[in-house]
């Protein structure tokens, strides 16, 4: 991307061009809230997020973003309640788990980790949402359309960064 600012109209043509997706899977309780915090306090957000709503972090298959990654999207977010706030009191410990461990797997299904993210977002914290969604966004952005993306089941993934191509189970 050659615009710094995100939102100029170059740069959301560039992105319009570019095709740029990315996907948010947030907890209903409090990042989704969060998105809406932010909204109602008119924060600027970058408008290439496609949300999700989730009843928990802990209902986060992993596969939900391994298959986003494989066959459509360039970025996927992944927010929830702060540990210990969770409304199901261990989701978000059993995503975090999960989800670390997805990371460290990324790779080796050629798809850079970069494009995935997971955080934590309350309700009331609308102004970190639009630091979180923001952030992520602009690395989306530099990061550009995803190499690995597949348009039929059985397509093969382009090798990133020069690693080998792994197969898909
Ligand atoms: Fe929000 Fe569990 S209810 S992460």
């Amino acid at each position: 991307m050659t615009d710094p600012n995100p939102y100029s109209s170059a740069a959301l043509a560039e992105a319009a061009e570019q095709g740029i997706k990315i996907a948010g899977f947030l907890c209903n309780w409090c990042s989704y809230g969060g998105a809406d915090t932010a909204g109602v306090c008119r924060f600027k957000q970058p408008t290439d997020l496609r949300i999700v709503r989730i009843p928990c972090t802990g209902r986060m298959d992993p596969l939900f973003v391994a298959k986003s990654l494989i066959y459509g999207v360039d970025g996927v977010l992944v927010s929830g309640c702060h540990p210990k706030d969770c409304h199901y009191a261990v989701g978000n410990l059993y995503a975090r788990r999960r989800l670390e461990m997805l990371k460290s797997f990324l790779s080796f299904m050629g798809i850079d980790a970069r494009r995935f993210h997971y955080t934590w977002v309350s309700a009331s914290e609308g102004q970190r949402w639009q630091q979180v969604v923001t952030e992520f966004s602009e690395q989306i952005h530099r990061l550009g359309a995803n190499p690995g993306v597949r348009k039929q089941p059985g397509e093969n993934l382009k090798p990133v960064g020069g690693q080998k191509e792994a197969p898909i189970p």
